[in-house]
């Protein structure tokens, strides 16, 4: 993995290419996307990804502390707890985080397959994020297999949810979308970073957008802090500027 900005390097660190930034809470989403704008192909993102991008995904999820998904991604994905290798259990020891990365999935009706090893055998106990409205049954079934954190009346509030987590220690957040949640984050003022990989490939048809169709009252800006190249995919790092007040 080369890197192009701020310096040309090669071989880069990718764990040290992505820290999180220390003493404060950090909220980053992680997405990929084709030339032409699809944030999905045939329903999920297999067909966008590849080594070079799997690889910082990998990296991403190690240096978290959340996951933090929508039920429509970890249910197009078919969302699993991953086993935990030896050296990243040391580091994120040594950084005093759990063995892995917490998945906290944020859902309304609770249509999760409760039986998947999203939730047995998870590493670290998954989180079901969800609100008032939800169905009581099911709500209890999930409580069987996952913590569940009530963050909202109607709907999750975005802001209430990302204090809960943050309640709970965990402070460095990687968002994994999908689409809705994430036009719910930056709505919120609560994205501090996107990181964007560019698939060299062109999708063509109808895929969804990264936002899908979530109205901003105006398009938010973005500052390019670090671009890698690997293999013809580009691996961007975007701060979140915040609106002036
Ligand atoms: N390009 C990328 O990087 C990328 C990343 C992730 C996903 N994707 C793609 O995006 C597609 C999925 O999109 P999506 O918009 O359905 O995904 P999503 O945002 O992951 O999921 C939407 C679902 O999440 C729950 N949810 C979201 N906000 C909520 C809120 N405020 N309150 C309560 N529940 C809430 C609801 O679940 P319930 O229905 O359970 O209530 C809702 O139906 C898939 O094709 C996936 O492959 C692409």
């Amino acid at each position: 993995m080369r890197q192009l900005l701020p310096h040309p390097a090669d071989d880069v660190d990718l764990a040290t290419a992505y820290a999180f930034p220390t003493g404060r809470t950090w909220v980053r989403a992680n997405m990929v996307g084709s030339v032409d704008g699809a944030a999905a192909v045939a329903g999920t993102t297999r067909g966008l990804s590849g080594p070079a991008d799997e690889r910082a995904f990998a990296v991403l999820r190690q240096l978290a502390d959340v996951l933090l998904v929508g039920a429509g991604t970890a249910r197009a994905e078919a969302y699993a707890a991953e086993p935990v290798r030896a050296e990243h259990v040391a580091r994120r020891r040594s950084a005093g985080q759990t063995a892995a990365p917490a998945i906290a999935v944020v859902s309304r009706s609770l249509d999760l397959d409760l039986a998947s090893n999203l939730f047995i055998g998870a590493p670290t106990r998954t989180i079901v994020i969800t609100c008032a409205a939800a169905p009581g049954s099911r709500r209890r079934a999930v409580a069987s297999v996952a913590d569940v954190i009530e963050a909202g009346s109607d709907e999750v509030d975005a802001r209430t949810a990302l204090d809960a987590l943050h309640e709970r220690g965990m402070s460095r957040v990687s968002c994994e979308g999908g689409p809705g949640l994430l036009g719910q984050l930056l709505a919120a003022e609560r994205l501090d970073e996107l990181c964007f990989t560019l698939a060299p490939l062109l999708a063509g048809g109808s895929a969804p957008r990264m936002l899908a169709d979530h109205a901003l009252d105006r398009p938010a800006r973005l500052s390019l802090t670090q671009l890698l190249a690997d293999d013809g995919f580009l691996l961007a790092r975007y701060a979140v500027d915040r609106p002036a007040r």
